[in-house]
């Protein structure tokens, strides 16, 4: 815990650090060079973007807020910019507060990237840079709101899954920012209580490369996957413990080797390590919104791109009813397996393992009116976007990268489609992650607001999804120049 509580002081200046101005004037910065600088506004990744007083260079900082006066630390120099970490605040922003956890701090742990900010400053950066990224990557003007999630009152305590990197001596922490180095940590204070009662850190883990913990919140399951070659087992609180060697094939120590995960009224066999919501409002708040900004109907086709468990591909299901289908697809083995399962009560749902660009080139989509798009980071595949061509009414795409959201909002638009909705979810309070869902339909369609049933169409108020007139307002298209593409 730091002793100076004075929340507008960072954690360099908490900590009583004097540093000197080391750069020389008007020359590039090296690493190392402290450099005194006014902050600009955030950017994607948890950066904020200042010039160098004297020259000019870009300069992205983190652990400092915009507005902000600060003495930052050179980490890491390119060709074109550099990195930064703020060591002292000289002029604090009004949001600034003195960081929870004692990791999340220049050199610390690099799992959280806005802890130094309250939780409604953090929101309203989140939002700014969605903006930004669609601004800059798409040439769409709007504004989008950040909304916090049930139960995040704090920012803290929510993560159900934790994944921790194993040092060369055994033991267990968190990886510095943009670096192998890993911190060893007591706890996360993100982490939920299950994770930190199952008793990972402070144990020792030789030969193995990571512990990941997940938790349920709802019943208090735990499993815990190790990968590597564990010399031994330490004893840890959980239900299921699998080992994942070097091999294909995993090793069950203890349990079944499965989470039960409980979303929209129903449980979810989710596999150890298969991807599932971290925040345990996420999935409920998702299935709901995504249902409400598809508004299926009976005998309608839908389809779930990037499916993993299946839970939208449940949730759909439901609502088209045995008259219509629901095609789910998904790359990993595991998670195709664990949708298989949890589908079973549809017979009108089937599931097709594979890339999903593979698959829907093998796939006639002719009569398919609903989509879900709900990718990994790196986005849609572009064929799985010029597979989608403007058959179907309307897409619902769950992203949680802003800056490849908008690159692939950009092709749509340029196929045909117009962005109808926009919400962003604070589904990692401290961290700068952001879940988005943009709901897009048919240029040719009447009104965003084209649900067919009155309950479809309050449902859709109700959820905010209410945005009419669509939203698509294309800026000049960017230039391949645009900072906005840079990569940090
Ligand atoms: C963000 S998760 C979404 C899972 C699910 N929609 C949910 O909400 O629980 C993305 C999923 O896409 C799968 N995936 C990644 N690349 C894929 C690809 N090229 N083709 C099909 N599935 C892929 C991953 O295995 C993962 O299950």
């Amino acid at each position: 815990m730091l002793a100076d509580r004075d929340p507008r002081r960072g954690a360099g200046a908490a900590q009583g650090t004097m540093v000197p101005v080391t750069a020389p004037a008007a020359s590039a910065p090296q690493a190392g060079d402290v450099l005194e600088l006014t902050v600009g506004e955030a950017v994607h990744g948890g950066w904020c973007v200042s010039r160098q007083d004297d020259t000019g260079q870009a300069v992205f900082v983190r652990h400092a807020l915009p507005g902000e006066r600060v003495r930052a630390t050179v980490t890491q120099l390119t060709a074109r910019f550099a990195r930064a970490e703020a060591t002292e605040i000289l002029q604090a922003a009004a949001d600034r507060v003195v960081p929870p956890c004692r990791y999340a701090r220049p050199g610390g742990c690099g799992g959280c990237d806005w802890q130094h900010a309250s939780l409604p400053a953090q929101r309203r950066l989140k939002a700014a840079v969605i903006r930004q990224q669609l601004q800059r990557i798409a040439g769409i003007d709007t504004t989008v709101v950040v909304a916090a999630l049930d139960g995040g009152d704090d920012g803290l305590g929510w993560r159900t899954v934790v994944s921790f990197a194993v040092d060369q001596r055994g033991a267990a922490g968190l990886r510095r920012h943009r670096s192998h180095e890993i911190v060893p940590v007591d706890r996360c204070l993100i982490a939920h209580e299950l994770v930190t009662s199952a008793g990972v850190t402070g144990q020792a883990w030789p030969g193995a490369q990571s512990v990941e913990v997940s938790v349920v919140p709802q019943t208090g399951e735990v499993g815990v996957l190790v990968t590597g070659r564990p010399a031994g087992m330490p004893e840890v609180a959980a239900d299921s413990v699998q080992i994942a060697g070097s091999g294909p094939g995993r090793s069950l120590m203890r349990g079944r080797g499965h989470l039960t995960q409980r979303a929209a009224g129903r449980d979810w066999r989710v596999n150890l390590g298969g991807f599932w919501q971290v925040h345990p409002a996420a999935a409920d708040t998702l299935a709901r919104d995504v249902l409400a900004a598809l508004d299926p109907q009976p005998g309608e086709h839908a389809l779930d791109v990037y499916c993993g468990a299946g839970l939208f591909a449940g949730v759909l299901a439901q609502a088209v009813g045995p008259a219509g289908t629901v095609l789910a697809v998904e790359r990993d083995a595991a998670a195709a397996r664990d949708a298989r399962h949890n589908l079973r009560d549809w017979p009108w749902v089937r599931v097709r393992r594979g890339d999903a660009a593979a698959v829907l080139a093998g796939t006639d989509l002719r009569g398919v009116s609903l989509v879900v798009l709900d990718p990994p980071r790196a986005g849609v595949a572009r064929p799985v976007i010029d597979a989608l061509g403007t058959g179907p009414r309307r897409i619902a795409y769950v992203s949680c990268d802003p800056a490849t959201l908008a690159r692939d909002l950009r092709l749509l638009l340029d196929g045909g489609w117009e962005l109808t909705g926009l919400r962003g979810y604070d589904a990692f309070p401290m961290t700068h992650h952001v879940e988005c869902l943009a709901t897009l339909s048919r240029r040719a369609s009447a009104s965003a607001m084209t649900s067919r049933s009155p309950a479809g169409r309050e449902a859709l108020r109700g959820s905010g999804f209410a945005m009419d007139p669509p939203i698509a307002n294309p800026l000049p298209r960017p230039s391949s120049a645009d900072p906005g593409r840079r990569s940090l």
